[in-house]
């Protein structure tokens, strides 16, 4: 089965509006130019909320080929969130793709499995496809190896999102993100292979074939390619080498 590899910027807590705009306009000229795979990809970028307004505009008057994504959303519907933002707020400013379960929200806002398979589900409720972030700690290696961690969080997830919701699985291992300390890509393979056995098991053939499985944590365009050779690993999701356009459009171009 083929699937299409999805290369995934994450913005995180970066850039100002104009910096915003910056990028994506020389993002749209590079990508023009470039002999690149990028045809065969998908490739999408997640500002943060106060940005997609000004990337959706610029997107669509380019007509580019990148969709858009977003870094977190509210469970909730709608009413007294404060703070929130709603899945049907992200969906109208042509949102594809929602990041949930990320590190840095599992870690630092201490959101439980449950909450993410929560998120999952109301993204996938308003049309868009929810990135499904699972990982293991430095510790959590050392203590029960690299895929446990992963596939409880992912079951967990799973758990709570309907039959039928398409999504896309982001292996992250903590201890690679933001660390220049990649896994290799045999690790990287063999938590996306277990995932995948994990999906047949849970959603059956055409889910497990079809659901495209990433890898994050300290990707480059030294190393992308290395990832994307993996049979069971089906793009990237790309922290700080993102922020560079350059670096970004060349991620894009994996040979
Ligand atoms: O969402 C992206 C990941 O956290 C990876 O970040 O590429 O800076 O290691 P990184």
């Amino acid at each position: 089965v083929k699937r299409t590899p999805l290369i995934a910027g994450n913005w995180k807590m970066n850039f100002d509006h104009l910096q915003a705009i910056a990028f994506v306009q020389k993002l749209a000229w590079s990508l023009k130019d470039a002999q690149h795979n990028y045809a065969e990809a998908e490739i999408a970028v997640f500002p943060p909320f106060t940005d997609l307004r000004s990337v959706q505009t610029l997107l669509a008057a380019d007509k580019l080929a990148v969709a858009l994504g977003a870094q977190d959303v509210s469970p909730h519907e709608a009413g007294a969130y404060t703070g929130d933002i709603s899945a049907a707020m992200l969906a109208r400013l042509d949102t594809r793709y929602v990041i949930v379960g990320h590190s840095e929200r599992r870690g630092g806002h201490g959101e439980s499995d449950e909450l993410i398979g929560l998120k999952a589900s109301a993204a996938s409720a308003a049309g868009m496809v929810p990135v499904i972030c699972v990982g293991e700690t430095a510790a959590d290696l050392e203590e029960h190896g690299a895929a446990a961690i992963p596939l409880r969080q992912l079951r967990a997830a799973l758990g709570k999102l309907p039959e039928g919701a398409e999504f896309v699985v982001a292996y992250e291992p903590v201890w690679a993100i933001g660390s220049g300390d990649p896994a290799t890509p045999a690790q990287a393979e063999e938590v996306a292979l277990a995932i995948r056995e994990l999906l047949r098991t849970e959603r059956g053939d055409a889910v497990a074939d079809t659901t495209r499985v990433l890898y994050g944590g300290s990707v480059s365009s030294q190393n992308v390619a290395s990832y994307l050779k993996q049979p069971n690993v089906d793009g990237a999701l790309v922290g700080g080498a993102s922020l560079k356009v350059d670096e970004f459009s060349r991620i894009a171009q994996f040979q």
